[in-house]
């Protein structure tokens, strides 16, 4: 891992047009710090319904940042002007930079980058994604430009977190890399970490065994998720507790990021618990769905 430098000598193209694929917890953030840096904002979704559901949870957050003073109302409505929605991949043809934020499953993140190879017209574009865990690498394989495919995996909620990992892939070129770092830096203002195309790069691969262990400890009865997340905020000061940000991830993409980095690694401590698996199996999802090891009615 390398802490990536201001990228002075940059000559590419100005970035201007960003797609996103899927306005969930995530696409929806990466959706609303774009559209405050001024940026041209498509997000190509699957149904009228999600489109629906994403523009909400855009307002919802935009309004919640005018509330803490950070965003005015002008400001607020240009983001919300600068975005539109697609149902169709076709959509984000004329796009310099998609970042795919669909669900994590492999699968699915493939039809998306087969599909994003076909329309997306302008060469010099970069076809990212903010998989949490998958193979950059085995997503780019299935284009015929893996050399512009790179990991862009922003921290949740992306408009509150600073940190972004930027993951090259064996197949990425160095001037992708760098123009996808530096563009994060410059127009996003994150900051970035180069981090390894390895399941949970560095991130989560160091805070996922923490929170399955949590999980387990609810699940044999060792502790209540109260008393952890308590713990853990007043003993060590985190800012949330274990449990309370396994709900925040989501639980359904909680599980399936373990289940991705168990199966690159066979490490135990990354195995799901059952618990974790019965919850999402049941549709308890964590925040997002009302209910999780907390309600949020
Ligand atoms: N939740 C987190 O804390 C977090 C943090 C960093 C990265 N990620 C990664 O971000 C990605 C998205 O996760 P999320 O938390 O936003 O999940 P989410 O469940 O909130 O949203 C996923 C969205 O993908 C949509 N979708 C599924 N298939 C689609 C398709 N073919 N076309 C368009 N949309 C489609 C769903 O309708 C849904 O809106 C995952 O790869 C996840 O690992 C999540």
């Amino acid at each position: 891992m390398t802490t990536t430098a201001p990228h002075s000598t940059y000559k590419g193209p100005v970035i201007e047009r960003v797609g996103i694929v899927g306005c969930g917890t995530m696409g929806a953030g990466i959706a609303e710090i774009s559209a405050r840096a001024g940026l041209d904002v498509r997000i190509a979704v699957s149904s009228d319904a999600s489109a629906a559901r994403g523009r909400r949870r855009i307002l919802g957050s935009l309004d919640r940042a005018v509330a803490k003073g950070r965003v005015d109302e002008a400001d607020r409505d240009a983001a919300l002007a600068r975005i539109d929605f697609t149902t169709d991949l076709a959509g984000l043809a004329d796009r310099q930079l998609v970042v795919e934020s669909v669900k994590e499953d492999e699968q699915v993140k493939r039809e998306v980058f087969t599909f994003l190879d076909k329309v997306v017209t302008d060469p010099e574009a970069i076809l990212a994604t903010n998989t949490s865990s998958l193979s950059v690498a085995r997503l780019a394989r299935v284009t015929e430009r893996s050399g512009h495919v790179v990991g862009i995996h922003f921290f949740n909620p992306v408009p509150v977190l600073p940190l972004v990992e930027i993951v090259p892939s064996v197949l990425t070129e160095r001037d992708i890399t760098e123009r996808a770092a530096r563009f994060v830096t410059d127009t996003l203002g994150k900051t970035v970490i180069e981090a390894p195309d390895r399941a949970g790069f560095v991130i989560n691969a160091l805070l996922f065994p923490y929170l399955l262990s949590a999980i387990r400890m609810v699940d044999t009865g060792l502790a209540t998720a109260e008393t952890i997340d308590r713990g853990m905020e007043l003993g060590c000061s985190h800012p949330l507790g274990p449990l309370r940000l396994a709900d925040l991830i989501g639980l359904d993409t909680t599980a399936a990021i373990a289940e991705a980095m168990y199966e690159e690694t066979k490490e135990p401590l990354y195995a799901p618990p059952s618990l974790l698996l019965r919850m999402v199996e049941c549709g308890i999802l964590g925040k997002k769905s009302g209910r999780g090891f907390y309600n949020y009615a």
